[in-house]
């Protein structure tokens, strides 16, 4: 084992195992995987629990297996989507010729396929099966299609098989399945984002992929505070800017979760968009998104406008004029700040810490940008003059100055919001890739 220190520190996979009898060497290769410094979710296929139960696998993963494809997570968010946009690469061993030809025809019976058919992460197959069936010409064809999907795949082994009979069929030796894991994730192989015919006409196709295997959650639009069923306290944004954030990090292969509030256009196809139009929504999807066992996301960029002030005690009725109406506000939690804490405190050994950005609207001065960078303890702050013509709410434009933590202020002309968002990005990219596993950097802090 190679300690914790591994090829894959850090990073986030999720293992599916199919029902053949080679799932019991799915157990070593879960714990080698571990041993890389891997964290890794099991997903599996009803036949699959027949072999090797998913207890074990529970147990050893320290996550819920995912053997159902209609099961819904504690969260309620689906497992199979939530795996394919939380981690970086899917590992699928063993394979049965039944899994490879289901995935060859995007037949999403099962968790793990669907996860693929979701997912632009890299996919790593490794078959198992008996040597007449993988020789057949349907397993070969089936198994040439995925090569054309971009899936890695670890070639069987020939040797003694389980029917007694030797032939091309054996599980490959789990090194072999480790290393090609390691040459995925490290290398980005992944699906090409403009095969997806919805995605091609829907976003324009990525002419990089440095986002690929990332998760990228972005909150977008204005929070709407009720008054009483009808009435609400809210506030001018619709969502352009962060839509064009998660258009732009999709089209760089990344994984794009959507938080969105109050939004007059429509979220890019592709992202995976929850809805929370209150402070109190916005707080506790972020919340989930961020477990006591570390942040399921690569990225997070505030762009949402999350109301400072709610009414302290909403009406349950909906209030007359002849009421009279005086509003008892109280101010929000700062829940960037709340985020950016949570995710320092967690510091877990060999994880590398999210990237956050956080936006702030400022009018006629952006004097405030620098201390709110500090206040609220993100790598970025991008602050607009929203009174300035094309920087306001609603434009298709926006004149920014990013704030890092790390360097001096970046001062951008006016530009398009897709612009804007694709430069916010590379600089994203650049502070993602410059990343420390946690242990490495304390130690690096005691020297
Ligand atoms: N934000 C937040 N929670 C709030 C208010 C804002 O997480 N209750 C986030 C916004 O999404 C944005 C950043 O914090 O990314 C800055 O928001 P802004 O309204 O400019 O800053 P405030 O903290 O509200 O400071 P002030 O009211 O003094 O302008």
């Amino acid at each position: 084992m190679t300690g914790p220190a591994g090829r894959l520190q850090g990073r986030r996979l999720a293992l599916g195992i199919t029902g053949s009898i080679a799932a019991y060497k799915a157990v070593d290769l879960l714990r080698l995987l571990q041993a890389e410094g891997a964290d890794v979710r099991v997903l599996m296929t009803p036949s699959a629990t027949a072999f090797i139960g998913p207890l074990t696998l529970e147990t050893l993963s320290r996550h819920p297996v995912d053997a159902d494809v209609l099961a819904l997570q504690a969260d309620s968010r689906i497992g199979h989507i939530s795996a394919a946009h939380d981690v970086e690469a899917i590992v699928v061993a063993p394979a049965t010729a039944h899994w490879i030809g289901a995935m060859a025809h995007g037949l999403a019976a099962d968790s793990i396929s669907a996860a693929c058919l979701a997912t632009s992460v890299p996919v790593v197959v490794a078959p198992a099966m008996d040597g007449g069936m993988y020789s057949h010409p349907a397993t070969q064809a089936n198994v040439d299609r995925l090569r054309e999907f971009g899936y890695s795949i670890v070639d069987p082994e020939s040797g003694p098989l389980a029917s007694g009979m030797v032939g091309q069929g054996r599980l490959a030796t789990l090194s072999k399945i480790v290393d090609a894991t390691v040459e995925a994730v490290l290398g980005g192989a992944t699906r090409a984002v403009a095969e997806a015919p919805s995605a091609a006409t829907s976003r324009p196709v990525a002419s990089r992929s440095d986002l690929a295997g990332r998760h990228v959650v972005v909150t977008a639009g204005g929070t709407a505070e009720p008054i009483d069923p009808v009435r609400f306290v809210g506030n001018r944004s619709s969502g352009k800017m962060g839509m064009a954030i998660a258009e732009a990090a999709l089209a760089r292969g990344a994984a794009v979760t959507l938080i969105l509030g109050n939004v007059s256009v429509e979220p890019p196809t592709g992202a995976h968009v929850a809805v929370a139009v209150t402070a109190a929504e916005m707080e506790s999807a972020l919340r989930a998104l961020t477990p006591a066992e570390g942040p399921v996301f690569d990225v997070l960029v505030m762009a949402a406008a999350i109301a400072d002030f709610r009414p302290r005690s909403p009406s349950t009725r909906k209030m007359s004029r002849t009421d009279g109406l005086s509003l008892d506000l109280e101010a929000t939690p700062d829940i960037l700040a709340e985020v950016a804490s949570r995710v320092r405190a967690a510091s877990i050994p060999g994880a590398l810490r999210p990237i956050l950005v956080g936006f702030a609207a400022e009018i006629g001065s952006l004097y405030r940008a620098t201390a709110k960078l500090q206040a609220k303890g993100v790598d970025l702050l991008v602050a607009n003059d929203v009174a300035e013509p094309g920087s306001g709410f609603g434009t298709d434009t926006n004149r920014v100055t990013i704030y890092a933590a790390d360097g001096p202020p970046e001062e951008l002309p006016l530009m398009s919001k897709r612009q804007v968002a694709e430069l916010l990005l590379d600089r994203v990219v650049v502070r993602l890739d410059a990343r420390v596993p946690e242990a490495v950097s304390s130690a690096e802090e005691r020297r």
